[in-house]
């Protein structure tokens, strides 16, 4: 059963519905998996930074001391919880409504962007444009880091991933099979350090911009 892409406005549509339960579906994956790997993806960063596609704000509590953090994503029910969590946390943070393609931010302006789980959630005809408006955003020595579900190669680890793809895409609009390491390339990005962070699915990546 495969939905097909779905565009920002079936996106935004989908993750207003999800603000509803995405804590609470997510809350096992967060406790036993992403809670150990989310401040790996937020270490050594500083200044101006962007987490896009930041969602409930599920990285807020590892946002940088001595950082400005720009808290962006396309709907304003999960930016409502995360502007929570960004004041229960005290975080020098401001949520921004917008679609990652279309960033209301200055060229080169920022000095780093952390992307969790917004990739697979992107159709891969979405995400070149994506990419180059994070390329226009970053400073020219700024980094680019994503964690991301990719399939496994484990044969039956693979079998239950596309068992339950139908409905992961159903609830989250997210796909295990997006190309974002080759449209990061063909972006302008050079791919930095990729390593799995749990089983040979969860996946980190850092890239910088090529000039
Ligand atoms: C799977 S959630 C990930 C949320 C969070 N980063 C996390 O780690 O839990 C994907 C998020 O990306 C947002 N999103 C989807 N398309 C977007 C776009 N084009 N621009 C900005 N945000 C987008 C959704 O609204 C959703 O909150």
């Amino acid at each position: 059963m495969l939905m097909g892409d779905k565009t920002m406005t079936d996106l935004k549509r989908l993750y207003q519905r999800a603000s509803r339960y995405y804590d609470i579906l997510d809350w096992p994956f967060e406790f036993f998996r992403y809670r150990l790997v989310r401040p790996k993806l937020w270490r050594n960063l500083h200044g101006t930074l962007l987490d896009l596609g930041a969602g409930t704000g599920r990285n807020v509590a590892c946002y940088p001391d001595k950082s400005f953090v720009y808290t962006v994503d396309l709907s304003p029910a999960m930016l409502k919880k995360a502007q929570e969590r960004i004041r229960e946390n005290g975080r020098d943070a401001k949520c921004v409504e917008a679609d990652a393609s279309r960033l209301p931010l200055p060229d080169r302006s920022v000095d780093a962007c952390v992307s969790t789980f917004l990739f697979c959630v992107l159709p891969d005809d979405r995400q070149p444009a994506v990419l180059r408006e994070v390329r226009r955003v970053l400073k020219p020595e700024g980094r680019l880091r994503l964690l991301e579900y990719v399939y496994s190669k484990n044969p039956w680890r693979r079998f239950w991933m596309r068992m339950l793809s139908p409905l992961v895409e159903f609830l989250y609009g997210a796909r295990f099979d997006r190309q974002t390491k080759n449209h990061l390339v063909a972006s302008g990005f050079r791919i930095d350090r990729e390593e799995f962070v749990a089983k040979d699915v969860l996946l980190f990546i850092e890239a910088s911009p090529l000039y």
